[in-house]
């Protein structure tokens, strides 16, 4: 028996998880609104709000779970990438629970987390398989041969997916985060009412910087003609923008599976929580004969479930850390 209590705090989300042998007992998430006035999150303020839930949190988190801390084999954390203070945050609360329980500690990089998202609830995802993940700052193809054999074959050269939706959003003068909004505004709007520029770059490489210009650009332009422009088309224009960014993704997906012959494909990240990626992705698999794989929606977006999955696997091969770890701001893998 294998029991983890896994801790996230890479941004503006606290979470705590308990596993048990692969299976996740609870998932409790604070989400921190303090950021939402100042359109981003300011890491400042993350770290300290970070230090306010972690506590309740993970008292939630074993309450849930019905598991007491004294039967906890192994604690988790993220170790990177990140914003550094917040991920301190979790680090030093993670190595002070190992170092008083006497337990090991396993260190987990937040975007294997995200991949291995899928391998959460059945059925999941046979090796090797291919996952697109999009997230608020990263967007990559990444061939999975086992759990704990990841290799990014494809990313974005500038802005990540979740990063168009945001700054589109801003655009619009949509509130932060503006990527669920644009989802809920979309499914009123009509997909093919506008047309935004879609980037040809090399390999399975991604481009984003190009579409938030060609937004911006067309706003100008049309609220020159009328200023109530973008109140009128709000739908269509989200409807178009989000169209937009799932053709540069699921092209990209699709020149993978050509190339690699992997027909088990997954998303995860925050952008997977986009209704329009989730129903295109199943759309295309059934088109093309791939089997696809899409995680719940809390399992999407930043969680400590995916932390703890992770950290199961690496539990199985005994891969822990000493005391001695720090976090990293960035880290390749
Ligand atoms: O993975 P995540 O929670 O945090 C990072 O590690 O970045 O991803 C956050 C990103 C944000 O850009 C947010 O706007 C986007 O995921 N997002 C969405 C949706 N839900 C979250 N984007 C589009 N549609 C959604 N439904
Ligand atoms: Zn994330």
């Amino acid at each position: 028996m294998a029991t983890i209590l896994a801790i996230e705090s890479s941004c503006d989300e606290t979470s705590a998880s308990v596993c048990v042998d692969g299976k996740i007992l609870s998932n409790h998430i604070a989400n921190q609104t303090v950021h939402e006035q100042y359109g981003g999150v300011v890491p400042e303020l993350a770290s300290r709000a970070h230090m306010q839930n972690i506590v309740p949190v993970v008292d939630v988190a074993l309450k849930n779970a019905n598991i007491d801390l004294s039967v906890v084999d192994a604690i988790a954390f993220t170790q990177a990438p990140g914003l550094i203070g917040s991920l301190l945050v979790g680090a030093q609360f993670a190595k002070s629970l190992a170092l008083s329980l006497n337990k090991p500690l396993i260190a987990v990089h937040h975007m294997q987390a995200h991949v291995l998202a899928n391998l959460i609830d059945d059925p999941k995802p046979e090796f090797p398989f291919l996952c697109l993940t999009v997230s608020g700052g990263h967007t990559q193809i990444v061939k999975a041969s086992s759990p704990n054999e990841l290799k990014v074959i494809g990313e974005t050269i500038d802005d990540a997916a979740g990063e168009a939706f945001d700054k589109s959003a801003k655009l619009l003068g949509l509130p932060y985060p503006g990527g669920p909004l644009i989802d809920k505004y979309a499914q009123q709007g009509n997909p093919t009412a506008f047309k935004f520029a879609e980037p040809q770059i090399p390999e399975l490489n991604f481009s984003f910087s190009g579409l938030k210009t060609s937004v911006l650009y067309f706003l100008q332009a049309k609220q020159k003609e009328d200023p109530e422009f973008i109140n009128k088309h709000v739908n269509d224009l989200c409807a178009s923008i989000q169209s937009t960014i799932i053709n540069i993704l699921m092209k990209k997906v699709k020149k993978a599976v050509q190339q690699t012959g992997i027909t088990n494909v997954c998303i995860a990240g925050g952008v997977s929580a986009n209704s329009g990626l989730r129903t295109t992705l199943t759309e295309w698999g059934e088109k093309n004969g791939w089997k696809t794989f899409i995680p719940q929606f809390q399992y999407c977006t930043d969680n400590a479930a995916m932390i703890a999955i992770t950290a199961y696997y690496k539990y199985l091969q005994a891969d822990f850390v000493d005391l001695s770890v720090s976090p990293t701001a960035r880290a390749n893998w």
